[in-house]
């Protein structure tokens, strides 16, 4: 009798508590908040219509163009000029979140309301392949740090970047956005980025995931490529990028992986992202990428960017009829809402659009000497001797530097030192009347081809002004009035677009007879003749490499560029970086060449996006794992400068390379001793391959497994670098079974000063075949590929 009446008490108290609740939740806190309830409540305080909301973005203006200009969506511009924005929902605490452009640099409008007592320039910073070229991850680490500032500074709070796909072929025209055609060059490269501009508390978007390694047909191409392929080489840097550094966001790309859209492939997003390597935040579509909201949701591709109403009222629809299930809308909406927590916009931060831009062109001018690649540098050409002091600038690129790519990977920077300001920064005297023949020449032809805005430029890119003849009696006189030539080229491209081989990849014939012509007149006088490479991504060298006496690979330096090069130029520098990326003999010798861009059926062509036309494409990769040095090396193809090389102004030895034990337990440890043997102090980028046996699967002949690059070192004193190598470095992918298998045998580590450049190596013996991890079966081609084997 007690109990039933201390029963009887309890559930009235426990009545009158869920009334004081609910009548406090109507008063007071009328709906959870987020930040201060659980994720979880948040939602379920959501309707539909908010659901389907917050998966889609908030649609964008083309950046650049005028308020009459073509407007798709709506927008809201928190940050102008910045690529998108997150919807925002007050009554539950939820802010809209900015992102914004880009690899290189913060992308917003630099002037705004038209005024412009107030600018809103951003560093541009050297371009990805440039920083690739330094193998120096704390370097990119520091330049993260920096650039992750003006992000936050500028009010955004995801950059869309670092672009992360590999350099399958050298026309592939983001290529300066990209690192390397090495994957483990591109995920730490991209890791150490990440962790830099995440440091600031602001998010990154690794992208584009995965395999979009072209831009023609972008929106329609399906790659078909192996299991394997895609595990070791086409993924993999984004797996390293991913467990090491954590970025905030993915990016899912265009095109589709075996027969699926990439926004649309539950294999990519869920099983592999997630499910593989424990990916923890959200994915969002490349700007209006994939066709079928629904199907990307239950991909697991959280956002949908820029967005669209339709594609919310597709997502409402969808839920209401039962073919969406709301828990999935649930799970994607709490993995958005997990970043916004985070964000700046969410802790209503006090931006100061006033980023030390001063401070941060020092270090991009820095970062960008240190990506910089000696190619060729016969008899001490360079640096500069200081008996130079009045230089023939020949080449209209000498007066109109490339900062960086075009597209959504360009910056509004307030300005660009051309190589001509560079030099004479730095003292030297340029001569005068080359330099008007070539400046009204290039006005003149600017003059043809008035501005257009980004939309403009985007249907009809204006082509590059074509390279000035100069006259041989010019030339001549040159000759006899200053002390040395230097020949600018330069080349730029951009998304939307790959590159050409006439004119692009190839020299232009004007270009090589110029060269020719310095040369020949030059040497005839005992001067040298340097060619200094502005370009983002591979042109072919061989058929003019012979005249110049030194080539300096300048790639895309960012806003400080001209005095960068100077640096070099003058032995300030001393430069350090080596090719991430392979210069081939032949374009004929790229292994993708004859599978690039892929076939195209114009039949089935039909109207994409800005009314561009979509042409349905299909690329097999049929060279498989065989991208790069792992091609040119295995069957001994000739390059013209190799992957992993590049000169320095003095020389390095390499010594005492020890190996942690003689059969492989877990791991070993590598350490090896280089010494600076030159005269001047400078700094070595060391590669650690791998070969592998291979009875039982077919391996590349050798394989880059971890790199270093040594602190400056004075003539004389050495460094001892130290690398690890795991279980998993030592396998390969095995589709048959979804797993990663290190064969047992004997493995070979090879310490290079690049990849054929070989100067120690050690052997090791694994005791037994290991499985270092296991997969889900996913991405499985639809059709046989006729993959290449040795
Ligand atoms: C590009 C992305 C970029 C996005 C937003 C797309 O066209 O492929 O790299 O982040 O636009 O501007």
């Amino acid at each position: 009798m007690i109990a039933v009446a201390v029963l009887f008490i309890l559930l009235i108290m426990a009545l009158t508590d869920k009334t004081i609740a609910q009548s406090q939740t109507r008063d007071k806190v009328p709906f959870p908040t987020l930040g201060k309830s659980p994720i979880k409540a948040v939602i379920a305080a959501m309707t539909l219509e908010e659901k389907a909301k917050l998966v889609v973005g908030n649609g964008f203006n083309l950046p650049g163009t005028k308020p009459e200009g073509p407007v798709i969506g709506r927008t809201q511009d928190k940050v102008p000029g910045a690529a998108g924005t997150t919807f925002a929902i007050p009554r539950l605490g939820i802010p809209a979140t900015v992102v914004s452009d880009g690899p290189a640099g913060v992308r917003i409008d630099p002037i705004r309301n038209g005024d412009s007592s107030k600018t809103y320039y951003a560093t541009a910073w050297p371009v990805g392949i440039l920083l690739a070229s330094s193998w120096d991850t704390a370097l990119v680490r520091k330049t993260g740090a920096a650039f992750g500032n003006e992000v936050r500074e500028y009010g955004v709070d995801i950059l869309l970047g670092p672009g992360m796909n590999i350099h399958r072929n050298p026309l592939g025209g983001r290529n300066f956005e990209y690192y390397s055609e090495d994957p483990v060059v591109t995920g730490y490269i991209a890791a150490a980025l990440v962790n830099g501009i995440q440091s600031n508390g602001v998010g990154t978007s690794i992208k584009h995931f995965a395999a979009n390694n072209q831009e023609t047909d972008r929106n329609s191409v399906n790659t078909t490529v192996s299991e394997r392929a895609l595990r070791e080489i086409y993924l993999k840097g984004f797996e390293i990028a991913v467990k090491q550094s954590h970025p905030w966001t993915v990016m899912s790309s265009y095109n589709y992986i075996n027969g699926t859209y990439a926004s649309e492939s539950h294999d990519l997003l869920t099983d592999v992202l997630r499910k593989d390597w424990g990916y923890k935040g959200y994915v969002m579509t490349d700007w209006f990428g994939g066709k079928d909201p629904v199907a990307q949701m239950k991909a697991g591709n959280n956002l949908l960017m820029p967005g669209t109403a339709d594609q919310s009222e597709k997502i409402t629809e969808a839920v209401k009829n039962g073919t969406l299930d709301e828990k999935v809308l649930d799970e994607n909406i709490a993995g958005i809402l997990n970043i916004i927590l985070k964000s700046p916009s969410f802790k209503a931060y006090k931006f100061s659009d006033k980023p030390d831009l001063k401070k941060h062109a020092e270090l991009s001018r820095g970062a960008a000497a240190e990506g910089m690649v000696l190619l060729k540098n016969n008899e001490h050409a360079l640096p500069l001797a200081k008996s130079v002091h009045a230089i023939a600038l020949f080449g209209i690129n000498g007066y109109e530097l490339i900062a960086g790519g075009t597209g959504s990977g360009d910056v509004n920077k307030a300005y660009t030192v051309s190589l001509e300001k560079g030099l004479s920064n730095a003292g030297y005297h340029i001569d005068a009347e080359l330099r008007n023949i070539i400046t009204s020449y290039l006005s003149d032809e600017k003059a043809k081809h008035p501005k257009k805005n980004f939309f403009e430029e985007f249907m009809n890119p204006t082509p590059p002004i074509a390279e000035l003849a100069t006259d041989d009696v010019v030339i001549a006189k040159k000759a006899n009035e200053t002390d040395i030539a230097l020949v600018a080229i330069g080349r730029n491209a951009g998304e939307g677009s790959d590159r050409k081989l006439p004119g692009d990849y190839y020299l232009t014939e004007t270009e090589k007879r110029q060269i020719k012509s310095v040369a020949d007149i030059f040497h005839a006088q005992h001067k040298k003749v340097i060619v200094v490479l502005n370009i983002g991504g591979v042109i072919d060298v061989t058929e003019w490499r012979d005249n110049a006496d030194a080539i300096l690979l300048a790639w895309q330096p960012g806003l400080e560029g001209g005095n960068a090069i100077t640096d070099i130029l003058s032995g300030k520098i001393n430069p350090s970086g080596k090719l991430a990326t392979t210069f081939p003999v032949s374009y004929n010798d790229v292994p993708s060449a004859k599978n690039f861009p892929g076939k195209e059926f114009p039949e089935k062509a039909t109207t994409g996006l800005m009314g561009r036309k979509q042409i349905p494409a299909e690329v097999t990769y049929e060279e498989g794992i065989y991208v790069g040095y792992r091609y040119y090396n295995t069957f001994n193809i000739k390059t013209a400068y190799e992957f992993g090389y590049g000169l320095s102004y003095t020389n390095f030895s390499y010594s005492k390379l020890t190996l942690s034990a003689a059969s492989f337990n877990d791991k070993i440890t590598a350490t090896v001793k280089v010494t600076n043997t030159g005269t001047v102090a400078g700094k070595e980028v060391v590669q650690l391959y791998i070969s592998a046996p291979a009875t039982k699967t077919d391996k590349p002949s050798e394989e880059l497994k971890a790199f270093a690059k040594t602190g400056l070192l004075q003539p004389g004193k050495s460094q001892t670098l130290t690398f690890v190598i795991k279980a998993s470095d030592l396998a390969s992918f095995d589709a048959n079974t979804s797993s990663w298998i290190a064969e047992t045998g004997e493995y070979t580590v090879k310490i290079g000063a690049s990849s054929t450049n070989i100067k120690q190596t050690k052997t090791f013996k694994l005791d037994k075949d290991l499985v270092t991890g296991k997969t889900s079966k996913a991405l499985t081609p639809q059709v046989e590929i006729n993959d290449l084997k040795k």
